[in-house]
């Protein structure tokens, strides 16, 4: 194999076995088709209630897995290999399930994606602890479990890619949005000491950190910062001059990312921000 040959093989992806949880909509969506269309097959996971209405649809009923169908419907009429399975990632009993299923149908995982969260705009003071608990605990739980009943199918194929969700909010603080931030500092700790504890396994766990990407989460962001008198358009104006690039980000950056993470042999333990030079060290 000569030297390009050995790059295009390390970025192969095709047949093998990838896993995006909260893949129904938004970012993790983009990354389920650019698996699919890179040729894994891609298991859609996402859930249409939870158990809290601290999230950016202000609701528990979320409607995830009403959107994964839609997408794996339109993904398999264009021939790509994907299913969708509902699952809540903060539901232990569902997560081991998931896996469980999983390994009896396929007996290998490659790739794991944990694209789900959840956010809420509140001042500490005005904060409930209930609020608290369950961003910390829709951003975190999730990973842990995830990562934690996936683990014996990424052994069983001698290895694979673990990327979580992290944020610009795990790299820096930011008003208002407190325990959104812990719980995103708390993915890249997360990350790096399971990176550790796995990594003679030939087991990779990364980060990966978007910046400002117009999805549901952040709609739902417009209505709590656009200013009176100011519109909403207008607030994601204001939003783009924060970013040094002065571009906001798309689905597809961040599927980039998650690309490159899934393949790169010899990177763990890291986290890699997508935000056009926000947070520069
Ligand atoms: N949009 C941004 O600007 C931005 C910036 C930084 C980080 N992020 C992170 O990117 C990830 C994706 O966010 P998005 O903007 O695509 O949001 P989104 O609301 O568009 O999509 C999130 C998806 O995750 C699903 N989900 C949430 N909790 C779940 C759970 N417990 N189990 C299963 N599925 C669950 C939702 O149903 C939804 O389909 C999140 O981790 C978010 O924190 C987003």
């Amino acid at each position: 194999m000569n030297n390009s040959q050995h790059v295009r093989a390390l970025n192969d992806i095709t047949g093998k076995q990838a896993l995006v949880v909260g893949g129904g909509r938004g970012i993790g969506a983009a990354v389920v088709e650019a698996l699919a269309e890179l040729g894994a097959d891609v298991v859609v996971v996402d859930t249409n209630r939870l158990p809290s209405a601290f999230n950016q649809y202000e609701s528990t009923r979320v409607g995830g897995f009403v959107d994964a169908q839609k997408l794996t419907a339109r993904l398999t009429e264009a021939g790509l290999s994907v299913r969708a399975v509902e699952t809540d990632a903060t539901d232990e009993a569902a997560v081991r399930r998931l896996y469980a299923d999983l390994m009896r149908d396929v007996g290998r995982l490659d790739v794991v994606v944990n694209a789900f969260g959840v956010t809420h705009v509140s001042p500490v003071e005005q904060m409930e602890l209930a609020e608290f608990q369950q961003v910390i605990s829709g951003n975190l739980d999730g990973v842990f479990l995830s990562s934690k009943y996936a683990l014996p199918l990424l052994r069983a194929a001698g290895g694979g890619a673990i990327v979580n969700f992290s944020s610009v909010s795990g790299r820096a603080g930011f008003g208002k949005v407190a325990h959104y931030c812990a719980a995103k500092f708390g993915v890249i700790g997360f990350t790096a000491s399971l990176a550790l504890e796995v990594a003679k396994d030939h087991i990779r766990v990364n980060a990966v950190c978007p910046g400002i990407i117009r999805t549901n989460m952040w709609r739902y962001l417009l209505s709590e910062f656009t200013r009176p008198g100011e519109t909403e358009d207008e607030c994601w104006e204001r939003m783009r001059q924060m970013v040094p690039q002065r571009q906001t980000q798309t689905p597809q950056d961040i599927a980039q990312a998650v690309v490159f993470l899934a393949c790169a042999t010899k990177i763990t333990g890291q986290a890699i921000s997508v935000d056009g030079g926000m947070t520069a060290p």
